[in-house]
């Protein structure tokens, strides 16, 4: 009989076609749109710290990690965060999350922001930047731009505008 016991994997560029399908059925094309979008446009995901989750051979979940800039430190995006509805709430985007900050953190990476609910993402150690210490790419609900440390103090040191990373594609 097949395994099918749930699998993460680091992201790789042939994922890309079925993270797409899972992401357009999840926000449309309204997800072009986004102000966090526009922070990942031209910037390659850290393919290490991203990863996708399968059952079997099937890829019911992804997250990817992307850098960016709060004003002169580096840091990293978080999402999209996407699992395919037939698999939803057993675990998968938070063992998706935890993985990927698990990793950041062994990379020495200080920072990670997102654009999501507190109410999702509070149990992974997520809070709302809300000090208006960081000035957003494009409109953001202040409530929903959320940071998480994985070095103490990283907030604190991050400061001005969160920006694009530049690395060549
Ligand atoms: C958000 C998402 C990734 C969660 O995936 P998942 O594998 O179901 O997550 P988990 O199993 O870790 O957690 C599920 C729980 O979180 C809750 N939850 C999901 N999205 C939530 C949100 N935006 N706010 C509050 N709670 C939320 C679910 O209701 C569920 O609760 P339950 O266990 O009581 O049923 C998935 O619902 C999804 O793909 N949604 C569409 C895309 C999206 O909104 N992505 C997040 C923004 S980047």
């Amino acid at each position: 009989m097949a395994d099918l016991s749930l699998i993460l994997s680091p992201q790789t560029p042939a994922d890309h076609p079925a993270i797409e399908k899972l992401d357009e059925r999840a926000f449309g094309p309204g997800r072009f749109a986004r102000s966090a979008y526009r922070l990942r446009e031209g910037v390659e995901p850290d393919y290490a710290l991203s990863f996708v989750a399968r059952v079997g051979t099937l890829l019911v979940g992804a997250n990817r990690m992307t850098p960016i800039r709060c004003g002169d430190q580096p840091a990293l995006l978080l999402g999209p965060l996407t699992v395919d509805p037939a698999f939803r709430s057993g675990g998968i985007g938070e063992a998706l999350v935890m993985r990927s900050l698990e990793a950041a953190r062994a990379a020495g990476h200080a920072l990670v922001l997102l654009v999501g609910d507190q109410s999702y993402y509070g149990r992974m150690g997520f809070a709302p930047a809300l000090e208006g210490k960081l000035e957003f790419i494009g409109p953001v609900d202040p409530e929903r731009l959320l940071y998480c440390e994985l070095v103490q103090g990283a907030f604190e040191a991050a400061q001005g505008k969160v920006r694009r990373a530049f690395r060549p594609r």
